[in-house]
């Protein structure tokens, strides 16, 4: 049995629900598939910033890089400024592992009250170039004091940076319906993305059954909104993609639907799953966070660890508690945080009693 050693920060806000909630799951799965998974838990995040002045130790990232995972819930506090805990903890871990995939799904469950009902079923893969583009550290700073107070950050594309995330995301394609979207705003306003345009189209071409089609971003958007069953993968530079995910869960239901993976495709460094949402401040601490965004990347985390039986099971389990209406308030359904985890538990012990019947 393949020991997996895996990296829990549990962060801040919802983070602290929704993260146990995950490995409850997971731990109930790694029993049945005879999986060992170890865990180790860092407290890091605002309440250590604020004992510390730093979101996790000056080695911090040395730890992590001894696991085969890192298993996110989220960073962000009211006490601390955004701009310290996200460059003081998970951007550095986006950038330092080489993350420069992050693979966001999209997809219609069943049992989710949706204000955009969707007529056919959806099911996307955003692929987020995770590394580079607007979240650049170049020029980054505000010129204050000054008649003409100004702020300026460059954003930043490399040809290697957006090629390697348009072959993600076209090899993707090709394996499913073979229509790759890219994500733009070329039509001569952002300097830049005639650039990202080139370098996709040139990266795909080496696709022959790939179909590219390039969008600009706020058309994009609407169509995301409008027509969502007709679009397959997407690629998009870092902001645009940030946004377009937010968007798409919210298109299936809610935002604490969406899972993702932080990819180093490589296999260099460990990669870290994370839901889409953030730490929520609204809602912590009341039992109301909606745990699925981040059990279906606990899915994520096992299938990128090599074991797509257990991560499939569950897949199964999580959308069967849905399907049966036992979502969280966001969803429309009448569960808190524990009460949902509590029947996809149930239906993980009813898919493993179907799987020993059949085997009988
Ligand atoms: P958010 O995603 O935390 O919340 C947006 C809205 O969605 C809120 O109304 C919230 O209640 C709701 N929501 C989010 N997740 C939910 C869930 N699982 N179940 C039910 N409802 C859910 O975004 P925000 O409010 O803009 O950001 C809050 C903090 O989180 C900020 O500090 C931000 O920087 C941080 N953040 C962190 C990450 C991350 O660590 N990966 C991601 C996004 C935002
Ligand atoms: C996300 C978040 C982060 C991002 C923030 C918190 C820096 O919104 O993971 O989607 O923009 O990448
Ligand atoms: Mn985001």
């Amino acid at each position: 049995m393949t020991a997996h050693s895996i990296a829990v920060i549990a962060g801040d806000g919802i983070g602290k629900e929704v993260v146990p909630a995950a490995i409850e799951c997971l731990e109930r799965i790694a029993e049945l598939h005879s999986l060992d998974l170890e865990f180790t838990y860092f407290d890091w995040g605002s309440d250590y910033y604020l004992r510390h002045g730093r979101m996790m130790p000056v080695d911090g990232l040395e730890q992590l890089a001894r696991h085969d995972a890192i298993f996110l819930g989220a960073v962000g506090s009211p006490e601390v400024p955004d701009t310290e805990s996200l460059w003081g903890l998970l951007i550095p871990i986006r950038r330092e592992f080489q993350q420069y995939i992050n693979l966001r799904p999209v997809k219609t469950l069943d049992g989710v009250r949706s204000p955009l009902a969707s007529k056919e079923p959806i099911d996307i893969l955003i692929v987020r170039e995770n590394n580079e583009g607007e979240y650049s550290e170049v020029g980054g700073r505000a010129y204050r004091g000054q008649p003409h107070e100004t702020a300026v950050q460059e954003t930043i594309f490399t040809r290697q940076g957006v090629s390697r995330a348009a072959h993600f995301a076209a090899a993707l394609a090709s394996s499913r319906r073979g229509l790759l979207t890219s994500a733009t705003k070329s039509n001569g306003i952002i300097h830049t993305m005639p650039f990202w345009d080139e370098v996709v189209e040139v990266t795909v071409r080496l696709y022959p059954d790939v179909t590219l089609v390039s969008e600009l971003v706020d058309a994009l958007a609407a169509h995301l909104v409008l027509k969502p069953w007709t679009l397959d993968v997407i690629v998009a530079s870092n902001l645009l993609g940030d946004i377009l995910s937010d968007l798409g869960s919210s298109v299936t239901g809610s935002i604490g639907l969406a899972p993702s993976a932080n990819l180093n495709p490589d296999g260099d460094f460990p990669s870290l799953f994370e839901p889409v949402h953030g730490s929520a401040p609204d809602i912590a601490g009341k039992g109301l966070a909606n745990p699925v965004g981040q059990i279906w990347s606990g899915a994520m985390m096992l299938q990128h660890l090599g074991h797509p039986e257990a991560a499939e099971h569950l897949q199964l389990a999580f959308e069967s508690a849905l399907r049966e209406g036992l979502g969280t308030r966001d969803v429309g359904g009448p569960s808190s945080t524990a009460e949902f985890t509590a029947a996809v538990l149930a239906a993980i012990d009813v898919y493993h009693a179907l799987d020993a019947i059949d085997a009988r």
